[in-house]
Parts: structure tokens; sequence; C-alpha cells
């Protein structure tokens, strides 16, 4: 072959073949109009790969300084969108590479050696999430923060706490809050622990079976900050169990995002009155003018079915694939791209409008009034005089229903009505039919009563800090 026609070849591998692809299965296998996101990682990779055969003997000095010359002046055109991204070159990685040719001359061919872009992807891929996976945590970090605070101001305000959502007992709003701070925190550990199974280095494993070159893998892996070398270069190649992992803690968050849009949804209505949220959230409508939407709550909650439905063709995505290396594997971006787009967005979104809330704390005491909230407490005043708790169940359920009959709460009764359902009941009873009463009494560690709230408010600035 001429040189000439050595350099009108634009595919990494054409010399087996005799026929050009067509346009339509030219544009189905490539994938740089969206692996493109990766080039940060590509080229960081790149250099660590390369400093690295500089150190073993396998590139010359000179090589290794004209790939990095190279490559700043590729990072250079790409920050300043002058890159020219051509999709006759498939992939991020060929993209690159054959740019890299373009500036360095031969020193630009030799970068490959020792590797394929199996494990080249794998590496960028790993990279590129952790990088991704540290801003998560910083966003589910600053949107606990807004929920603490706002937890903090409302200690004391009484919600009518819900089974079946039915008012069952009364709860502080702001340990309302802090349940949800629960479940970002686990979410916070969960991608904790999904970034080390990341942060580890497929390079050195080439295309499937490990390379002749003398690669110092643990060199590379140091120098990319990886915490360990993946050990086998099938598994290395071939798995995205790292990804499928992320995308199902970034579900778990979604979820716990959409159980918070749908409260959020049900106290901003005219039925509850509980919260109003930030007009900046929020739109009309238009045809009836008194509305305002809760919109942003509403897609989140749409948008966590398009999370979970990209873990399903994630996982599905893996199933069945033969060891090592199959195209199929190209298919982890977009999913995995969107998934994290998508909740980057919405946790900073939520950060801000859990700070824009208006609590409004009569609405929440009246609803909780209005349910009888306080059964249970007069169910335990009885026990504590004496009465088994299955009587003293009986008991206030003939209290309650009587009291409902005639549309009164059970704290209007007289003690004269209240002792006639039990002789043991006296003036002390108010206190326990009060809603605050009944607050305060929960005071165990992990329970609603204001103090308590307020210790897990102090726990959770000291861990958040
Ligand atoms: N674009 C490919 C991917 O995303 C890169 C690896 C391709 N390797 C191969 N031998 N075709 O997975």
């Amino acid at each position: 072959m001429s040189d000439n026609q050595l350099a009108n070849k634009s595919q990494a591998w054409s010399a087996l073949f005799s026929e050009p692809m067509s346009e339509l299965v030219k544009r189905y296998t490539a994938s740089v109009f969206f692996d493109k996101r990766l080039w940060k990682a590509d080229i960081e990779g790149s250099l660590a790969h390369a400093e690295m055969l500089a150190a073993q003997g396998i590139l010359s000095a000179e090589d290794h300084a004209a790939i990095q010359r190279g490559m700043a002046q590729i990072r250079e055109e790409i920050e300043d969108g002058r890159f020219e991204w051509k999709l006759d070159l498939e992939d991020v990685h060929l993209n690159i590479e054959a740019r890299l040719t373009e500036l360095v001359g031969l020193a630009g061919k030799r970068l490959h050696t020792g590797r394929s872009r199996n494990d080249q992807v794998a590496t960028d891929v790993r990279l590129w999430l952790r990088g991704e996976i540290d801003e998560i945590a910083q966003l589910l970090n600053a949107l606990q923060l807004a929920l603490v605070d706002v937890a903090e101001k409302n200690a004391e305000t009484i919600l009518p706490g819900f089974t079946h959502l039915q008012v069952a007992q009364p709860v502080a709003f702001g340990h309302h809050l802090l349940a949800y701070v629960e479940m970002f925190a686990r979410d916070a550990e969960r991608m904790a622990d999904v970034r080390r199974r990341v942060n580890r280095l497929p390079l050195g494993a080439a295309a499937l079976a490990g390379t002749s070159y003398p690669l110092d893998r643990e060199r590379v892996a140091r120098s990319l900050g990886m915490e360990a070398v993946c050990q086998n270069s099938l598994d290395a190649v071939s798995d995205r169990d790292f990804a499928i992992e992320f995308s199902a803690a970034a579900a778990l968050v979604m979820v716990h995002v959409s159980r918070l849009s749908e409260e959020l949804i049900l106290w901003m209505s005219q039925s509850f009155g509980f919260i109003d949220l930030a007009d900046r959230f929020c739109t009309g409508s238009s045809i009836m003018p008194q509305k305002k939407n809760p919109d942003v709550p509403e897609l989140a909650r749409g948008k966590s079915g398009r999370v979970v439905g990209h873990l399903m063709g994630l996982i599905t995505l893996m199933k069945g694939q033969p060891l090592a290396y199959n195209k199929d594997n190209q298919e982890d971006k977009e999913p995995l791209f969107d998934t994290v787009d998508t909740l980057k967005d919405t946790l900073r979104i939520f950060a801000e409008m859990a700070a824009g809330i208006t609590v409004k704390p009569e609405a929440m005491e009246r609803a909780a009034m209005r349910g009888y909230a306080t059964a249970t407490d007069l169910a335990d005043y009885l026990v504590k005089k004496g009465l088994p708790f299955r009587d003293a169940h009986e008991v206030v359920a003939h209290a309650v229903k009587t009291a409902i009959a005639q549309a009164r709460d059970l704290s209007a009764l007289s003690l004269d009505e209240l002792k006639a359902f039990d002789a043991r009941i006296e003036a002390d009873v108010f206190e326990v039919l009060s809603l605050r009463g009944s607050l305060n009494a929960r005071n165990i560690l992990g329970g609603t009563a204001p103090n308590q709230v307020r210790a897990q408010v102090a726990r959770h600035r000291a861990r958040l800090a």
C-alpha cells in the first residue's frame, strides 16, 4: 500500500476490508456524537499511559514529549469548540488519536502500544463516572443541608403523621423532613461505596488477554488516582457492573426524590394547604387563572421513571453477553449520561426549592386536630393507670366513635364525659390529649419530640460539615 493510500484510510482497521461501510452503518455504529463527552478522561488516560510507556522504556522521551504537546493542543481545541469531530472516525478515542497523529506524526501512532480501545473505553467511562460521583456527593450534601435548615426551624411545628394516608399521630414537621435526610444520607453512602468499585483500572488488559509489553499497571493506576488495578483482563474490558450499580444507586436517589415530590404536591394542594412553594418552581395554567401548579416536583416524580428505566436498560444490556468485550457495551453511554444529567439537575433544583418552602403551621395543626391523632396517647395513659393495652385500645375506640358522632375532638370532651368511658381518667388527661403533649411524649432516640429533633439536627450538621 502506498503512503498516499495509507493517509486516505480513515478507519483504524481497514487493510482487511474490501468495501467501505454504508453511510447508514457508519451512523449506526458510530458513538462520537455522544461519547465525545468523555474527551477529558480519554486524554487523561492517554497521558498516564504514555508517561508509563516512557518510564518503562517502551516509548522514547521525545515521543512522550510530542504526545504531551499534541494532547495539550487538542485539549485547547476542544475547550474552544474548534475541534472537528468526525463521524468517519467512529468514536471519541479514534477522533483524538487521529488528531494527535495529524499534529505530532509517528509519536501519535505509538501511543496505542500495549493498549486497545476495549481497555481504553472502560478506563474512560470509569474516570468520567468517578468525577460525576464526586459532584453528586456534593449535591446530595447540599440538599441534606437545605432540608436540615427547614427541619431545624420546624422542630416544634405540628404535622399530622400519616399511615395509609390516614391521620395517625402528630409528628414534628422537622422530624418528617429529617426522614428524607436519612434517605439521602444513605444514598450518599451508597454512592461512596459504588465509587470504590468504579475507581479501578482496566488499562493493561488490552483487547482482552493482557499484553506482551512490560507495562506497569500499578503506576498508571497511581497516576490516575485509582485505588486498584482490575485483576482479570477479560473481566476488566467487558463488565459494566460498576455502571449498573451506579444506576441502581441513582435510581434510588430519584425514588426518594419522587416520594418527597409526591408529598410536596399533596401538601401544596388546596385540600392540604400545608406549604407553599416559591413561584419560581411553579407554573400557571393557560386557561385557569387561579392555578399555581407544582411543576418541578411533578417533573421530578416523572423523571424518576426515566432513571429507573435506564437502570433496566443497562442491566439488560449486560445480560447474556459472553466474555469479553462486545460492541453491545457502547450502548452503556447514553443511559449513563442521561442518568447523571437528570440526577444532578434534580438535586440542584431540589436544594434550592427546599430552601424556599413556606410552611403553614396553623393548617398543619388544624389537620392534625381533625384526625383524633392523640387517641394512642389516651390508650397509653390508661395503660399507665393499670389497664391492659388491648382493653385500653377498646375503651378509646368507643370514645373516638362518640366524639366522631358529635363532631368533637377528644380534647373537647369534658372530664365527666371522658370518665364515662373509664373511671380511671382524671384531669391530667388533657395534657395527654393535646397535640403538643403527644409530641413531647415521644422523647426517645429516633422519636418526634422536639428535643430529639434538635439533637438529630445537630448530629446531621456535624456529619455534613
Ligand atoms: N466506542 C466503543 C465503545 O464505546 C469503544 C470500544 C470499541 N472497541 C472495539 N473493538 N470496537 O465501547
